[in-house]
């Protein structure tokens, strides 16, 4: 087990009826807050009145900026930092999923600052000071509302770039899992990939070859994404299956697995943004058209770490390394199809012409996030699964 640091000052208040609180959250941080939101779930599951009329009790001035898409743009970031300059907002309360939060965190960051705030993204600039944030998360999936990460799409140069900081992780969470019981089939399933994807990344990069303790806790991840999202997809409204989703995709990227592996990469992630920022596709649906192609690669040369995941996720026992690994492979890759999940890139409508600029675009990306173990030619072979 290698050094580490676990900090994660993020509270998260979990369960039936917290989203009343999160006016008492959000005004220990200040009273005129950015209420930001997406493209109008919120207003249709009533959330928008509950989360407005509890600021309002606890004394807030609302300013809204609603509207964020799913894979938010720099744009739209952009306006949201002038209403928080121009409102002299002091805190931000994100109410939605991943996009919403990882926008509300970009503003956040550019709201402090006069220049732009992509230059937090390409290393340009670093991040001193942000506003506090708040958030009611209405998805599981990305993780966002306990972890440090922000992704934003600058479309102006086709590049979706992740970036993290410790003084993005949100003050307080609000997980209450009745509030996801709106979130449709495909984005329950989706949002699953993404959590079983964060810990892949881990999981299949960690640099320490002996942990058996995050193992056991990656592995147990792994399996709860596939059996809640598996119930909720049966029984849409099963609170304890969305209590079971939602708990265990935060858990698959607040910090607690990764603590002790030592260097770890996001070669899956780092494709899949660079697909994205030319396609508009749902983030776990363009990992699950990523993963099987990236596990067979690299499973070729290192068929152990994918037979034990095999042993020990589909109790996959028969057979060499290899057999079990493809395998264990095969197994992740029917369930991505049984939850309707896209296993290959053309199943995006993505057209193989196109490959070797997604590569061409994920380099530069592996290049900001210093993968330098990373060429088109590996890339390109991992799209062409
Ligand atoms: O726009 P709204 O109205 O919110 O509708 C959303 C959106 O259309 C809808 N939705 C969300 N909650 C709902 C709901 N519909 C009904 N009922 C509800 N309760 O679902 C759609 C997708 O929402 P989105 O926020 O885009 O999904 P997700 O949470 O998967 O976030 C995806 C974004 O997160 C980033 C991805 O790159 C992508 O941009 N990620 C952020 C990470 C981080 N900060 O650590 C890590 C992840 O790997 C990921 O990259
Ligand atoms: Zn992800």
């Amino acid at each position: 087990m290698q050094n580490f640091v676990f900090h994660n000052p993020t509270k998260i208040l979990f369960g039936k009826n917290t989203v009343s609180s999160i006016g008492e959250e959000t005004l220990l941080f200040g009273k005129n807050v950015l209420l930001v939101y997406g493209s109008g779930s919120i207003k249709k599951n009533g959330l928008y009145k509950e989360v407005t009329q509890s600021l309002g009790a606890a004394g807030a001035t609302i300013t809204e900026h609603g509207g964020v898409q799913s894979n938010p743009l720099l744009s739209h970031v952009q306006v949201g930092i002038q209403l928080a300059k121009d409102n002299k907002c002091d805190v931000i309360c994100a109410v939605g999923g991943g996009s919403v939060i990882d926008e509300a965190k970009a503003i956040c960051a550019g709201a402090t600052v006069q220049h732009d705030v992509w230059k937090f993204f390409t290393g340009k600039k670093s991040i001193k000071s942000t506003l506090p944030l708040t958030t009611v998360l209405t998805l599981a999936a990305s993780g966002s509302e306990m972890n440090s990460g922000m992704v934003i799409t600058n479309e102006t140069t086709s590049q979706k770039f992740g970036f993290a900081n410790k003084l993005l992780f949100p003050k307080t969470s609000i997980l209450d899992p009745a509030v996801t019981c709106s979130v449709p089939a495909d984005y329950t399933a989706y949002g699953a990939v993404d959590a079983v994807a964060h810990v892949l990344e881990f999981y299949f990069t960690k640099e320490d070859p002996y942990t058996p303790v995050q193992d056991r806790l990656m592995e147990g991840l792994v399996i709860n994404a596939m059996e809640s999202c598996n119930r909720v997809l049966n029984t849409p409204n099963d609170y304890q299956a969305r209590a079971d989703l939602m708990w265990t995709a935060t858990l698959a990227l607040n910090g607690l697995t990764g603590a002790g592996l030592g260097k770890v990469g996001f070669p899956m992630h780092m494709i899949e943004h660079s697909l994205s920022a030319f396609y508009n596709v749902p983030h776990g649906a363009g990992l699950s058209a990523i993963i099987p192609g990236w596990m067979r690669y690299h499973a070729a040369t290192k068929p152990q770490r994918f037979s034990q995941f095999a042993d020990r996720v589909f109790d996959i026992r028969k057979g060499s390394s290899s057999e079990k690994a493809e395998e264990g492979i095969n197994a992740l890759e029917s369930w991505f199809k049984a939850i309707s999940s896209p296993t290959t890139i053309s199943a995006l409508n993505i057209p193989k012409e196109d490959i070797p600029k997604i590569a061409e675009n994920a380099l530069t990306l592996a290049k900001v996030w210093r993968m330098q173990d990373y060429d088109s030619e590996k890339i390109e072979a991992v799209l062409n699964n």
